[in-house]
Protein backbone atom coordinates (compact mmCIF):
# COMPACT_ATOMS: atom_id res chain seq x y z
CA UNK A 1 0.00 0.00 0.00
CA UNK A 2 2.89 2.30 1.22
CA UNK A 3 5.01 3.59 -1.99
CA UNK A 4 8.19 5.51 -1.67
CA UNK A 5 6.91 8.83 -0.76
CA UNK A 6 3.97 8.01 1.40
CA UNK A 7 7.15 6.65 4.23
CA UNK A 8 7.28 9.11 7.11
CA UNK A 9 10.77 10.21 7.31
CA UNK A 10 10.51 11.10 10.59
CA UNK A 11 8.61 9.14 13.34
CA UNK A 12 7.91 10.58 16.78
CA UNK A 13 6.64 7.76 19.67
CA UNK A 14 5.19 7.76 23.04
CA UNK A 15 6.08 4.62 23.92
CA UNK A 16 3.05 4.60 26.66
CA UNK A 17 1.27 1.35 28.23
CA UNK A 18 4.17 -0.49 29.71
CA UNK A 19 2.71 -0.32 33.74
CA UNK A 20 -0.98 -1.64 32.50
CA UNK A 21 0.92 -4.07 29.99
CA UNK A 22 2.70 -5.71 33.34
CA UNK A 23 -0.20 -4.66 35.65
CA UNK A 24 -2.96 -7.39 33.30
CA UNK A 25 -0.40 -9.69 33.46
CA UNK A 26 -0.80 -9.55 37.37
CA UNK A 27 3.70 -8.48 37.11
CA UNK A 28 5.28 -5.62 38.75
CA UNK A 29 5.78 -2.43 36.66
CA UNK A 30 9.37 -2.52 36.36
CA UNK A 31 8.56 -6.34 34.06
CA UNK A 32 6.46 -3.97 32.17
CA UNK A 33 9.59 -1.58 31.13
CA UNK A 34 11.82 -4.36 30.29
CA UNK A 35 9.16 -5.75 27.62
CA UNK A 36 8.63 -2.52 26.33
CA UNK A 37 12.57 -2.64 25.76
CA UNK A 38 12.15 -5.21 23.72
CA UNK A 39 9.60 -3.37 21.81
CA UNK A 40 11.93 -0.60 21.42
CA UNK A 41 14.51 -2.75 19.86
CA UNK A 42 12.46 -4.65 17.15
CA UNK A 43 10.59 -1.13 16.35
CA UNK A 44 13.28 0.73 15.69
CA UNK A 45 14.74 -2.23 13.20
CA UNK A 46 11.47 -2.18 11.49
CA UNK A 47 11.26 1.14 10.73
CA UNK A 48 14.82 1.22 9.22
CA UNK A 49 13.44 -1.94 7.38
CA UNK A 50 10.63 0.15 6.21
CA UNK A 51 12.77 3.28 4.88
CA UNK A 52 12.34 5.61 7.76
CA UNK A 53 15.07 8.04 8.61
CA UNK A 54 14.64 9.53 11.81
CA UNK A 55 12.58 8.04 15.06
CA UNK A 56 12.58 10.16 18.34
CA UNK A 57 11.19 7.86 21.28
CA UNK A 58 10.22 9.62 23.85
CA UNK A 59 11.50 7.17 27.21
CA UNK A 60 11.15 9.37 30.05
CA UNK A 61 9.33 12.84 30.70
CA UNK A 62 10.26 15.71 32.84
CA UNK A 63 7.17 14.69 34.74
CA UNK A 64 7.69 11.00 35.10
CA UNK A 65 10.64 12.19 38.46
CA UNK A 66 7.47 11.98 40.13
CA UNK A 67 6.77 8.71 40.11
CA UNK A 68 7.24 6.20 42.99
CA UNK A 69 10.98 6.54 43.96
CA UNK A 70 11.17 2.52 43.22
CA UNK A 71 9.71 2.99 39.51
CA UNK A 72 12.49 5.69 38.66
CA UNK A 73 15.40 3.80 40.08
CA UNK A 74 14.11 0.64 38.08
CA UNK A 75 14.07 2.63 34.93
CA UNK A 76 17.03 4.40 35.49
CA UNK A 77 19.09 0.84 35.60
CA UNK A 78 17.02 -0.02 32.50
CA UNK A 79 18.39 2.42 30.57
CA UNK A 80 22.22 1.80 31.99
CA UNK A 81 21.69 -2.10 31.14
CA UNK A 82 19.96 -0.85 27.49
CA UNK A 83 22.79 1.44 26.56
CA UNK A 84 25.74 -1.21 27.79
CA UNK A 85 23.55 -4.04 25.56
CA UNK A 86 22.83 -2.12 22.47
CA UNK A 87 25.22 0.53 21.73
CA UNK A 88 27.60 -1.77 19.80
CA UNK A 89 24.70 -2.92 17.30
CA UNK A 90 23.37 0.27 16.95
CA UNK A 91 26.87 1.58 16.22
CA UNK A 92 27.70 -1.39 13.39
CA UNK A 93 24.14 -0.93 12.19
CA UNK A 94 25.19 2.91 10.92
CA UNK A 95 22.73 4.20 13.67
CA UNK A 96 23.09 7.86 14.89
CA UNK A 97 22.03 7.94 18.34
CA UNK A 98 21.18 11.28 20.50
CA UNK A 99 19.59 12.02 23.71
CA UNK A 100 17.58 14.70 23.92
CA UNK A 101 16.12 16.37 27.51
CA UNK A 102 18.32 17.74 30.04
CA UNK A 103 20.60 15.10 31.14
CA UNK A 104 22.00 16.88 34.09
CA UNK A 105 19.80 15.49 36.15
CA UNK A 106 20.60 11.53 35.28
CA UNK A 107 23.60 10.85 37.75
CA UNK A 108 26.98 10.61 36.63
CA UNK A 109 27.06 6.62 35.65
CA UNK A 110 24.33 7.52 32.84
CA UNK A 111 25.44 10.83 31.96
CA UNK A 112 28.91 9.03 31.26
CA UNK A 113 27.13 6.33 29.14
CA UNK A 114 25.07 8.53 27.14
CA UNK A 115 27.87 10.81 26.28
CA UNK A 116 29.98 7.45 25.16
CA UNK A 117 27.15 6.07 23.12
CA UNK A 118 26.25 9.46 21.33
CA UNK A 119 29.99 9.86 20.75
CA UNK A 120 30.55 6.37 19.23
CA UNK A 121 27.88 6.82 17.04
CA UNK A 122 28.44 10.18 16.20
CA UNK A 123 30.00 9.55 12.55
CA UNK A 124 26.83 7.59 11.67
CA UNK A 125 24.15 8.68 8.96
CA UNK A 126 21.95 6.09 8.04
CA UNK A 127 19.83 6.14 11.03
CA UNK A 128 18.86 9.10 13.59
CA UNK A 129 17.58 7.72 16.39
CA UNK A 130 16.43 10.28 19.60
CA UNK A 131 15.84 8.88 22.88
CA UNK A 132 13.90 12.09 24.76
CA UNK A 133 14.71 11.48 28.24
CA UNK A 134 14.24 13.88 30.80
CA UNK A 135 12.57 15.40 28.24
CA UNK A 136 9.84 17.94 27.85
CA UNK A 137 8.62 20.63 25.30
CA UNK A 138 8.24 23.42 27.32
CA UNK A 139 11.46 22.35 28.78
CA UNK A 140 12.96 22.50 24.79
CA UNK A 141 11.20 25.85 24.22
CA UNK A 142 12.57 28.22 27.37
CA UNK A 143 16.01 26.27 27.00
CA UNK A 144 16.07 26.96 23.58
CA UNK A 145 14.84 30.76 24.28
CA UNK A 146 17.56 31.00 27.42
CA UNK A 147 20.21 30.18 24.22
CA UNK A 148 18.92 32.61 22.35
CA UNK A 149 18.62 35.55 24.32
CA UNK A 150 22.35 34.70 25.60
CA UNK A 151 23.55 34.69 22.11
CA UNK A 152 21.25 38.41 21.49
CA UNK A 153 22.94 39.84 24.50
CA UNK A 154 26.14 38.80 23.43
CA UNK A 155 25.26 40.53 19.89
CA UNK A 156 26.17 37.11 17.93
CA UNK A 157 22.09 37.36 16.85
CA UNK A 158 20.23 40.34 16.03
CA UNK A 159 16.52 40.19 17.55
CA UNK A 160 15.76 41.48 13.95
CA UNK A 161 16.76 38.36 12.75
CA UNK A 162 14.56 36.13 15.39
CA UNK A 163 12.22 34.60 13.32
CA UNK A 164 10.90 30.56 13.23
CA UNK A 165 13.58 29.78 11.40
CA UNK A 166 16.44 30.97 13.28
CA UNK A 167 14.15 29.70 16.36
CA UNK A 168 13.97 26.28 15.53
CA UNK A 169 17.86 26.15 15.28
CA UNK A 170 17.73 26.56 19.35
CA UNK A 171 15.70 23.53 20.03
CA UNK A 172 17.34 20.00 20.89
CA UNK A 173 16.01 18.45 17.23
CA UNK A 174 17.58 20.83 15.53
CA UNK A 175 19.43 20.38 12.26
CA UNK A 176 16.32 17.53 11.96
CA UNK A 177 13.14 18.02 10.16
CA UNK A 178 9.91 17.77 12.29
CA UNK A 179 8.47 14.93 12.51
CA UNK A 180 5.86 13.49 10.02
CA UNK A 181 4.27 10.81 11.43
CA UNK A 182 3.26 11.32 15.58
CA UNK A 183 2.18 7.90 17.40
CA UNK A 184 0.93 7.18 20.65
CA UNK A 185 0.16 3.63 21.93
CA UNK A 186 -2.00 2.73 24.79
CA UNK A 187 -4.99 4.81 23.86
CA UNK A 188 -4.45 8.01 25.69
CA UNK A 189 -4.95 10.35 23.06
CA UNK A 190 -2.41 13.62 24.02
CA UNK A 191 0.69 14.86 23.91
CA UNK A 192 2.37 15.64 27.63
CA UNK A 193 4.24 17.44 26.85
CA UNK A 194 6.73 15.65 24.57
CA UNK A 195 7.55 17.49 21.09
CA UNK A 196 5.13 20.86 21.37
CA UNK A 197 6.64 23.35 18.92
CA UNK A 198 7.85 19.95 16.48
CA UNK A 199 4.49 18.36 16.52
CA UNK A 200 2.73 21.65 15.01
CA UNK A 201 1.91 20.14 11.14
CA UNK A 202 2.60 16.27 12.08
CA UNK A 203 -0.22 13.79 11.29
CA UNK A 204 -1.44 11.71 14.64
CA UNK A 205 -1.65 8.06 14.98
CA UNK A 206 -3.58 6.41 17.98
CA UNK A 207 -3.82 2.89 18.77
CA UNK A 208 -5.38 0.85 21.95
CA UNK A 209 -2.36 -1.77 22.26
CA UNK A 210 0.30 -1.16 24.54
CA UNK A 211 3.73 -0.35 24.05
CA UNK A 212 5.11 -3.88 24.75
CA UNK A 213 2.52 -5.70 22.44
CA UNK A 214 3.56 -2.88 19.80
CA UNK A 215 5.64 -5.13 16.69
CA UNK A 216 6.26 -4.55 13.26
CA UNK A 217 2.40 -5.28 12.18
CA UNK A 218 1.32 -2.85 14.82
CA UNK A 219 4.34 -0.40 12.92
CA UNK A 220 2.75 -1.07 9.45
CA UNK A 221 -0.96 -0.42 10.39
CA UNK A 222 0.31 3.36 11.53
CA UNK A 223 2.12 3.27 8.25
CA UNK A 224 -0.71 2.37 6.16
CA UNK A 225 -2.66 5.58 8.17
CA UNK A 226 0.29 7.76 7.12
CA UNK A 227 0.22 7.02 3.74
CA UNK A 228 -3.92 7.56 3.17
CA UNK A 229 -3.05 11.41 4.52
CA UNK A 230 -3.64 14.23 2.45
CA UNK A 231 -0.87 17.21 4.33
CA UNK A 232 -2.07 20.32 3.38
CA UNK A 233 0.06 22.26 5.30
CA UNK A 234 -2.75 25.34 5.04
CA UNK A 235 -3.13 24.76 1.32
CA UNK A 236 -6.38 23.87 -0.60
CA UNK A 237 -6.49 20.65 -2.04
CA UNK A 238 -6.56 21.96 -5.27
CA UNK A 239 -3.51 24.09 -5.03
CA UNK A 240 -1.81 21.04 -4.09
CA UNK A 241 -2.72 18.81 -6.69
CA UNK A 242 -1.43 21.58 -8.97
CA UNK A 243 1.89 21.23 -7.36
CA UNK A 244 1.66 17.78 -7.50
CA UNK A 245 1.13 17.91 -11.58
CA UNK A 246 3.54 20.57 -12.07
C1 LIG B 1 5.40 4.30 29.42
O1 LIG B 1 4.60 3.41 30.09
C2 LIG B 1 6.82 4.29 29.94
C3 LIG B 1 7.20 5.47 30.73
C4 LIG B 1 6.46 6.50 30.98
C5 LIG B 1 8.52 5.46 31.30
P1 LIG B 1 3.85 3.80 31.45
O2 LIG B 1 4.75 3.42 32.58
O3 LIG B 1 3.41 5.19 31.42
O4 LIG B 1 2.63 2.80 31.38
P2 LIG B 1 1.14 3.09 31.90
O5 LIG B 1 0.68 4.33 31.25
O6 LIG B 1 1.22 3.23 33.39
O7 LIG B 1 0.38 1.89 31.46
C1 LIG C 1 4.47 10.00 28.48
O1 LIG C 1 3.76 8.99 29.10
C2 LIG C 1 5.94 9.81 28.71
C3 LIG C 1 6.53 8.60 28.16
C4 LIG C 1 5.95 7.69 27.43
C5 LIG C 1 7.91 8.44 28.48
P1 LIG C 1 3.07 9.17 30.53
O2 LIG C 1 2.45 7.87 30.83
O3 LIG C 1 4.05 9.71 31.49
O4 LIG C 1 1.98 10.29 30.21
P2 LIG C 1 0.63 10.64 30.99
O5 LIG C 1 0.99 10.77 32.43
O6 LIG C 1 -0.32 9.50 30.75
O7 LIG C 1 0.14 11.90 30.36
MG1 LIG D 1 1.65 6.07 30.82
Amino acid sequence: MSNKESIPKHIAIVMDGNGRWAKQRLLPRSAGHREGVKSTRRIIEAAGNAGVKILTLFAFSSENWNRPKKEVSALMNLFVSSLDQEIQKLRENGVCLKFIGDKSRFNDELQVKINEAEKITASNQDFMLNIAANYGGRWDIVNASKNLFRDVLESRLNIDDVNEKTFNKYLSTFPLEEPDLFIRTAGEQRISNFLIWQLAYTELYFTDVYWPDFDEQQLQLALDYYATRKRKFGLTQEQIDKEINA
